[in-house]
């Protein structure tokens, strides 16, 4: 029997969504403990959480999250997209912060109720995705109350969703281009640290390089990999992924995509190498040093994940060895490139249900 179809709110104003939190129906949550293991699955109507002063995952940050994202098709269906990636990536942040696996089908059950009991907050389809989704973010936190550095007797695992605008403007299949500039004052991730987790430790402490970097008029941060400070690791919020330079038109398009030690593995990246394999193009899984930004091997630029989308970069600024500030324009310095445009279309094109994807990408919700 096909899902039942709930239409999106009409009393969302949908032309008006913000990349914002807004208020539910509810949200899905367990709870550990080691006598029972996962407990029952509770849905909770209030967005609070009601934690011990002293649980481990405040005071030591043994906490970590996914974001995934459910899609309204043409048919008003929705639709998560694949939700079993951001399974196995959280329960690799699950190991390396000492807590303890969320079993695959508890991952999915909570996603699947979660998404279906808010099925009004799922923005309308649009081919391409338009701006909205519906922003699905699974968390596990160690609950336990504990004084002593141990990964304590209780953890929690809740997934909440909002309805979701784009982050940086992308919508329709289009997207404005933004600029980037380097965080150079600061290591995201130490080698063989905590870079390929999804921890909420990771992002604190790039806050205020952020919010400087706003103030300067950059959208994005950049950042490089923190034993050398030559090759390019991700961006704060998302993956980096260019498209080389080529000799001529005739060559086929390489997308380039970091190797790196520590960087979280975007699912979107992953996708997106997948499309342009299917494009016919090439895949350049290597490291990439910055000196080919500087030297303008890199055609296109993008930024990439799942809040992020596809955002073109247009611009990366630095700071020379001496010191002075560099700024090195992308393409044309101003809009999105061709092939940036050519993996949006198809990754929301795909999202939406409007292009075939690879079977096993769309899970119904
Ligand atoms: C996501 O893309 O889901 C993220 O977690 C990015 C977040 C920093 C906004």
């Amino acid at each position: 029997m096909a899902p039942q179809v709930v239409p999106p709110s009409s009393d969302f104003d949908w032309s008006k969504l913000a990349f914002d939190l807004y208020p539910t129906a509810g949200h899905v949550k367990y709870v550990w403990k080691p006598e029972t293991g996962w407990g029952e699955q509770q849905f909770v109507e209030s967005p609070y959480l009601n934690v011990h002063i002293s649980a481990v995952g405040i005071q030591y940050g043994a906490s970590c999250f996914e974001g995934l994202k459910a899609f309204r098709q043409e048919d008003g269906q929705v639709k998560l997209f694949r939700p079993d990636e951001n399974s196995a990536r959280l329960n690799h942040s699950a190991a390396a912060l000492s807590m303890p696996e969320v079993p695959k089908d508890i991952f999915l059950e909570a996603c699947h109720t979660v998404v279906a009991r808010n099925l009004q907050f799922v923005p309308p389809h649009a081919p391409y995705g338009g701006a909205g989704s519906c922003y699905v973010r699974p968390t596990l936190i160690a609950t336990g109350a504990e004084l002593g550095l141990v990964p304590g007797n209780e953890f929690t695992f809740f997934v909440y969703v909002t309805p979701l605008g784009s982050l940086y403007g992308s919508a329709g299949g289009k997207a404005p281009a933004v600029d980037a500039v380097v965080v150079h004052e600061f290591d995201r991730a130490a080698p063989m640290g905590t870079g390929t987790i999804k921890a909420g430790g990771n992002y604190a402490p790039v806050l205020k390089y952020q919010a400087q970097a706003k103030k300067q008029g950059y959208a994005i941060t950049l950042h490089l990999d923190s034993k050398t400070r030559s090759q390019i690791d991700e961006f704060s919020t998302s993956n980096f992924i260019a498209i080389k330079k080529r000799a001529s038109d005739d060559e086929k398009p390489t997308l380039v995509y970091p190797k790196s030690e520590s960087i979280l593995k975007s699912v979107t990246a992953k996708s997106l190498m997948d499309i342009a394999r299917s494009l016919g193009w090439n895949v350049d899984h290597r490291p990439i040093p910055f000196q080919e930004v500087i030297d303008g091997g890199l055609e296109e630029v993008m930024a990439c994940g799942t809040a992020a989308a596809i955002t073109p970069i247009r611009s990366i600024t630095y700071l020379k060895e001496d010191g002075e500030q560099a700024k090195v324009s992308i393409g044309d310095g101003q809009n999105a490139g061709p092939r940036t445009l050519e993996l949006l279309q198809n990754l929301t094109g795909i999202q939406a249900g409007n292009k075939e994807g690879p079977a096993g990408w769309l899970w119904p919700a």
